[in-house]
């Protein structure tokens, strides 16, 4: 079996981390990353800490808006898959990347594997949202993180080679958790387990809606003690083009974006993360440190139980509430058993 597998960014590299492991004990794998991400830590640290293959193809593309980025990845992954005529084409989640590796593969009739298939917000104006439609909408094999995301296809019509099969991230978690916990970076930045907040901001809807990042920003600044912030680069951008000064909220330490290992390790030994990030809700119930969601809805619901994970938008109000909400859950398993990467490489394979 040959699979050609597109990836571009962050989460992405993550989730790749198990699933190429596991494709390459039998089979072929080539890896192409399209450079949507592309500073040494959003991408090359993954690749290196993560121990994942180095890329066959790297395209380059770097930033730019949706159709010029998508455009470009299409056309060189086109030719790319031309030329290595695998057996499937396999994509994650839901971002540019994603789609334009669905893309190009169907208009070659190559079938796509989509892992973390059928998430939905709901929330068209949301890019990740059309990216994950339109990929499940031409996807051959659709590996589901939950029985909501299965429930969602059906909604579609789509129930051919339909699985659920839990959650890859769960499967990074588990095989990195130890060697997570040998981090030194609560010493690199003076922070004490269990004494300060995590944060991450850097979707579309928060970063591009000065309001929106202007109320997150005051509760942040309302928020007594440290708070932790692995500022993505797309939000360090904005805040700076909006002439918005970090330094002034008190007890906030600002760090470039880190690597896996010392993310897992903050997420675990902080006393309540606040994000707008997917994968670190999911992370943050995997280790069990109760999440903020700076996001006005979910597609990971099953996480909203017991306050282990609270939505509130960008209202200030909200936020600083869930804040101080204690939570009761006792974390029961709901994204599989962290064999994912395993299921999706053998009904693959027992369906070629
Ligand atoms: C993308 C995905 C989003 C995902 C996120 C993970 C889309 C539409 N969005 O959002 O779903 O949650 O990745 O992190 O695909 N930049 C750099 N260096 C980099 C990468 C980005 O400086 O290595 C800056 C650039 O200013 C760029 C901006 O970040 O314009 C946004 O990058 P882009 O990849 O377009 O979107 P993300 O916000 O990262
Ligand atoms: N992450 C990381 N370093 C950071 C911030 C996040 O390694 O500085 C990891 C995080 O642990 C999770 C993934 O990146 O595994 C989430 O990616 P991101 O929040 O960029 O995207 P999303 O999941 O929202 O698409």
């Amino acid at each position: 079996m040959k699979i050609v597998t597109v990836l571009g960014a962050r989460p992405q590299f993550i989730k790749a981390g198990p699933v190429s492991r596991e494709i390459r004990k039998n089979h072929e794998e080539i890896i192409i990353h399209t450079g949507q991400h592309y500073d040494a830590n959003m991408s090359d640290i993954f690749f290196t800490e993560l121990n994942i293959p180095k890329p066959d193809y790297h395209l380059n593309v770097g930033s730019g808006s949706h159709g010029v980025q998508t455009a470009n990845m299409l056309i060189q992954i086109e030719e790319i898959l031309l030329k290595e005529t695998p057996d499937y084409v396999l994509v994650y989640g839901d971002t540019n990347s994603t789609l334009a590796g669905s893309l190009a593969a169907s208009k070659l009739h190559i079938p796509i594997v989509h892992v973390e298939a059928g998430l939905r917000s709901f929330n068209k104006k949301m890019p990740e949202e059309v990216n994950r439609i339109l990929t499940d909408h031409v996807s051959s094999f659709l590996f589901c993180p939950s029985d909501t995301s299965v429930n969602n296809l059906k909604e579609e019509n789509i129930t051919k080679h339909v699985y659920n099969v839990g959650d890859v991230m769960y499967d990074a978690v588990r095989y990195n958790q130890d060697i997570a916990d040998k981090s030194t970076i609560l010493t690199d930045i003076g922070a004490a387990s269990k004494d300060y907040y995590l944060i991450t901001v850097h979707r579309a809807e928060n970063t591009e809606d000065r309001e929106r990042i202007e109320n997150i920003l005051a509760a942040f600044s309302q928020i007594e003690g440290t708070k932790v912030w692995p500022i993505h680069p797309r939000t360090k951008n904005k805040l700076l083009s909006y002439g918005i000064d970090l330094d002034k909220i008190p007890g906030l330490k600002v760090i470039e974006p880190i690597g896996y290992l010392d993310m897992l390790c903050l997420e675990k030994n902080a006393k309540k993360i606040l994000t707008d990030s997917g994968g670190v809700q999911k992370e943050a119930y995997f280790v069990q440190t109760p999440c903020v969601t700076l996001r006005d809805e979910t597609e990971w619901i099953e996480t909203l139980k017991d306050n282990a994970n609270v939505l509130v938008g960008a209202n200030t109000e909200k936020i600083l509430e869930a804040v101080q909400l204690t939570c009761d859950s006792d974390y029961p398993p709901i994204f599989g058993s962290g064999n994912t990467s395993e299921q999706i490489v053998k009904i693959l394979s027992d369906n070629q």
